[in-house]
């Protein structure tokens, strides 16, 4: 999985930054993952994307 891949291009946030803070702050929604990465809080678009990583990481 290429963590440098940007997956939310509103606030420039990549794939690493994501799975770091679902790590590390035990994130389990979209929202939550907007507040810590600011991700999926602009045009809404990548949110379907983080959803997928969140279930990836949480299962
Ligand atoms: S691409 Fe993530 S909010 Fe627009």
């Amino acid at each position: 999985m290429k963590r440098d891949e940007i997956i939310c291009h509103c606030m420039g946030v990549t794939r690493g930054e994501i799975e770091d803070a679902i790590k590390a702050k035990k994130l389990t929604t979209v929202e939550e993952v907007g507040e810590a990465t600011s991700a999926g809080t602009g045009c809404g678009g990548c949110q379907n994307n983080i959803q997928d990583i969140l279930k990836e990481i949480n299962g």
